[in-house]
């Protein structure tokens, strides 16, 4: 036996080994072995992506546009990007040292995560929120601290609560707004006062703001357009949610040139580009697709009024979510805990939801629905609610 394998207790890395699997696998599976399950546990859009973004995709193919791209991505790609976060969000970024067009979103937060950490360094992160922060941070020797909101402030996290939980190793502030799983957003006002704290701690700012386009009420502002936060934001974005285009596998990232570059070497070694073919669907996305983005965001606005309304019928308390696609209704006076409820839900009722303390703190006693299915979907699924809810009252 080799010296080396005499030292080694585990095969695996001990990092990986104790980051746990992701709870909302759990329902998945089980859903998946039953039939006439109605979901709204998906985190993914209903519709398939827009036609035109298929055809340029196509027609880049067909093109023979097959090879690796640049690493940071197409340049025109990247200048549509940096159009579109100016003309929509009013923010600017230099296509050529401030953009990075990377695998989904999935992969901006891992490598943000990746170029900043040191082994040890804190990020705080506003819970409940989308499951992969906790374990990214692991994952790149940093240690997650989560922070809870709770539906008394809509889910708003306000700069007290994030001051109380920063250290002298506190690095990065982790924030998604639209919210997974609460569809929380928050405005100018919370904003500045994070901004503030932001400056006066020496803090960088993850920002993921992948359902930005997806607000219904008031216009997404972005973090880096406040102040002097541009210089101090790592703002992640993609296609997935807006665009319909979970599969493609393209998201964006927007970062100072210093920042930008070390991710770029991430990316470089690790994925070397994205996908050319779906670099050029993104790029028609973004120059001719706002009308179809319209037209989807339009129907998830219609079915979130329709969910809340009837939520509030049905008895189960629930604020209502500002953007995104999903509802995180309170199920604490059911007596159930948010894994029985779900469980229960799903083997009576066949409706899957996801249980809240999947997201992190704050989340038990809430369920995650997604909305992004269909009116009539949506209308057997809150019959079936109301019935298991009857039931159980
Ligand atoms: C808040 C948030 N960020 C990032 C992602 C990942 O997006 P992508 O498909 O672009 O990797 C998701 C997917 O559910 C999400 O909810």
């Amino acid at each position: 036996m080799s010296s080396i394998s005499m030292n080694r207790t585990s095969r695996l890395s001990d990092r990986v080994q104790e980051i746990p699997p992701s709870g909302i696998r759990r329902f998945f599976d089980l859903a998946s072995t039953m039939e006439n399950v109605i979901s709204l546990g998906v985190g993914e859009p209903d519709f398939v992506t827009p036609w035109k973004v298929r055809e340029a995709s196509i027609s880049s193919l067909e093109r023979g546009f097959t090879s690796y791209s640049a690493n940071a991505g197409v340049i025109e790609l990247r200048r549509a990007i940096a159009d579109y976060m100016e003309t929509r969000f009013s923010v600017s970024y230099d296509p050529d040292t401030e953009v990075l067009v990377t695998v989904g979103a999935s992969e901006a937060i891992d490598i943000g995560m990746r170029a900043i950490l040191n082994l040890g360094d804190e990020v705080i992160i506003v819970e409940p929120t989308f499951v992969s922060y906790r374990s990214l941070v692991s994952m790149a020797g940093g240690v997650p601290v989560p922070i809870r909101t709770g539906i008394e402030d809509n889910f708003k996290v306000t700069a007290e609560l994030i001051k109380e939980a920063i250290t002298p190793r506190t690095k990065a502030l982790m924030i998604c707004f639209p919210n997974n799983p609460t569809g929380s957003t928050v405005g100018r006002e919370e904003l500045e006062g994070i901004a503030k704290l932001a400056e006066e701690h020496n803090l960088l700012v993850f920002s993921d703001e992948i359902y930005a386009e997806l607000s219904y009420d008031e216009p997404h502002v972005s973090i880096a357009e406040i102040g002097d936060m541009k210089d101090r934001t790592i703002l992640i974005s993609g296609f997935s949610k807006s665009f319909a285009m979970t599969g493609w596998r393209l998201g964006f990232v927007l970062a100072p040139p210093d920042i930008l570059a070390a991710m770029l070497k991430i990316h470089q070694y690790t994925l070397m580009c994205a996908p050319t073919m779906a670099q050029y669907g993104a790029i028609e996305a973004l120059e001719n697709g706002m009308e179809d983005l319209q037209h989807m965001r339009d129907a998830y606005r219609q079915r979130r009024n329709y969910v809340v309304k009837t939520f509030a019928e049905i008895g189960l308390p629930c604020h209502s979510p500002g953007g995104a696609f999903y509802a995180f209704p309170s199920v604490g006076n059911t007596g159930f805990t948010s894994e029985e409820f779900a469980e229960k839900l799903l083997l009576e009722e066949r409706v899957a939801v996801v249980p809240g303390h999947v997201f992190g703190k704050g989340g038990e006693g809430y369920i995650r629905c997604s909305y992004a299915t269909s009116m009539d979907n949506l209308q057997e699924a809150m019959t079936r609610l109301d019935r298991f809810l009857t039931k159980y009252a």
